[in-house]
């Protein structure tokens, strides 16, 4: 029998698949790349792996502009291949979640193709959001609400004889069309597909932009200029974000989960204040939610220390156990993050090609594995980002004609500009484009399993994202056989957090210093570690672990994570 709770404080892995194996050589990760990795997986006493979007898709935004919910990105394979990998991790003990994104599909889904084709006001335009334009011929947009991958969250439509249309909401890009979640057939629709995916085996659920799905468009007249969820107050009654009718869906989607066995699990991606978050966590909804709040905290210890007696708090007040992320394929990694001053701008960095301020690698990486050692000690559910086992960091000089995200290419400026040409002796006047965001492509750059090779062993091919000469080193291969490698960190973390998973609960221990946190679960199993202090002398107890080496006469130096058993 599998212990319904196996969730609660599970070690989970973030596959991005098409960054992760490419078994044909096409440049693109795919299932059967995912399946040859198994024992990889397997080394990393991992209990699920979660897959980011592999359904098919334009990629206007990665994969998560999905045409198609129930089915394989013939790009990566096919449901067959995918029932094989899913068996393979099975037989692993890995269980396997799926993404599922609700609040938008593609504008290649067959819907929206449908919707385009038929007159405004039919019912197959009332799954999505489209509205008449303002102006004396609508060629204005409805109002002024902005997307996610600026600028307007509207886009004009052609009637099907050609002229211009109505206009439709995206909150994201303009090839995401937004679902009207108040229509009964899309509600059903998420639902067929839950049961597609459950029937299948999976798992478990990793649910997009959870608190987006409900808008009230009877305010279409209010204005919306910004488009900050985090600051939509606490009432639940804002017009796009986090709206109090949104969780009659979850509840809904677990009355599905609970008719398996084990009941089929889910986590919230929610944008939104602490507090609220944890109402997507409930028992009779999704049962657990993202907790970011430690990605955006600088190497520093009270605010760590703030933010987990804060997340086990709330986790607890709703029943359900706090997860714990450093990185996923939105954010710039850690390693990186790190190794910058506090407090730099990283979108900035990027922008610069990571020549604005200096990176310092090694410090970088060190507090890298200290805080990711602090994590996995921590009450509740661990997530890994594919490539941080590796202690990869973010690629920050892409070359722009490379990118992909479409934060990059829909975040622009323009600027007039004057240009004179030499030899012809004239000025020309024309438009200056400036991009003001670089994008996450960065972080999702194919994986390098071997030391060397035309893409470091990702695949027989060109990888679709460049991979830099540095990735070599950072290699599955060099890591694997290199002593005191990041991986073998990670290894040895991994196993050690699954033999000594105790209960969710955790003592703090007061240390003569503030930079150093200390806290110990039940069974004595303790985690210290020196954030930016003097050299500080450890606590008798055995030695479990220690994310870099320590010092004589058994003093833990700064940016280091120990792991004691401390009866
Ligand atoms: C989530 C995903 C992100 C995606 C967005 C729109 O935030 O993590 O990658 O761009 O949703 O689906
Ligand atoms: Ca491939």
């Amino acid at each position: 029998m599998i212990d319904p709770d196996w969730w609660r404080q599970a070690a989970i892995y973030q596959i991005y698949p098409r960054s992760f194996k490419d078994s044909n050589g096409d440049g693109l990760g795919d299932i059967n790349g995912i399946t040859s990795k198994v024992d990889y997986l397997k080394s990393l006493s991992l209990d699920a792996v979660w897959l980011s979007p592999f359904y098919p898709s334009e990629l206007a935004d990665g994969g998560y502009d999905v045409a198609d919910y129930r089915n394989v990105d013939p790009k990566l394979g096919t449901l067959k291949d995918f029932d094989k990998m899913l068996k393979a991790l099975h037989k692993a003990g890995i269980k396997v979640f799926v993404d599922i994104v609700p609040n938008h599909s593609s504008d290649h889904h067959i819907w929206f193709k449908e919707a385009l084709a038929s007159a405004p006001g039919s019912k197959t335009r009332e799954r999505y959001i489209f509205r008449d334009g303002k102006g004396k011929n609508g060629e204005l947009p409805p109002n002024d609400w902005v997307s996610h991958f600026a600028p307007s969250a509207w886009t004009r439509t052609n009637n099907p004889d050609g002229t211009p249309g109505q206009w439709y909401l995206h909150l994201f890009a303009p090839e995401q069309p937004d679902f009207n979640w108040d229509n009964r057939e899309v509600q059903l629709d998420f639902i067929k597909t839950l049961k597609f995916w459950s029937d299948r085996g999976v798992d478990g659920f990793r649910i997009d932009v959870a608190h987006a799905l409900k808008k009230d468009m009877k305010r279409i007249n209010a204005s919306y200029p910004g488009i900050d969820s985090f600051s939509v107050g606490t009432k639940g009654t804002d017009i796009l974000f986090d709206r109090n009718d949104v969780h009659e869906i979850y509840r809904e989607w677990r009355k599905l989960f609970d008719q398996y066995n084990p009941p089929r699990v889910a986590v919230a991606e929610a944008y939104v204040v602490a507090s609220r978050r944890m109402l997507y966590a409930r028992p009779d909804e999704l049962g657990q939610a993202f907790n970011f709040d430690m990605l955006n905290l600088d190497f520093k210890a009270a605010p760590f220390k703030k933010t987990i007696e804060q997340n086990l708090k709330l986790a607890k007040s709703e029943g359900s156990s706090s997860t714990w992320v450093l990185n996923n394929h939105d954010r710039v990694r850690t390693a990186t993050k790190y190794g910058l001053p506090d407090g730099t701008d990283l979108n900035q960095w990027l922008l610069s090609d990571g020549k604005s301020k200096k990176l310092d690698i090694d410090l970088g990486l060190k507090r890298h594995r200290a805080a990711i050692m602090m994590m996995m000690g921590l009450p509740g559910c661990t997530y890994i980002y594919q490539g941080e086992e590796l202690g990869l960091r973010e690629v920050e000089d892409l070359k722009h004609e490379d990118l992909q995200d479409p934060n990059w290419a829909r975040n622009i400026v323009t600027k007039p500009q004057s240009v004179y040409f030499k030899k012809e002796r004239k000025t020309i006047q024309g438009v200056a484009v400036i991009h003001t965001e670089k994008g996450r492509d960065g972080c999702r750059v194919p994986l390098p399993w071997s030391k060397s090779g035309r893409s470091f062993g990702f695949g027989s091919g060109d990888s679709h994202l460049p991979q830099p000469n540095w990735f070599g080193e950072h290699s599955v291969e060099v890591e694997a056989k290199k002593k005191g490698s990041t991986l073998e960190m990670y290894k040895a973390a991994l196993a050690l957090r699954k033999k000594l998973q105790t209960s969710e609960d955790l003592e703090w221990i007061k240390t003569s210093s503030a930079e150093v946190v200390h806290y110990r679960r039940p069974n004595g199993w303790s985690s210290i570690t020196n954030f930016r202090g003097a050299d500080f002398t450890l606590p008798a107890g055995e030695i479990l672990l220690s994310s870099g080496p320590l010092k004589a006469g058994r003093k833990l130096p700064k940016a280091t994570t120990v792991w004691m058993m401390i009866k």
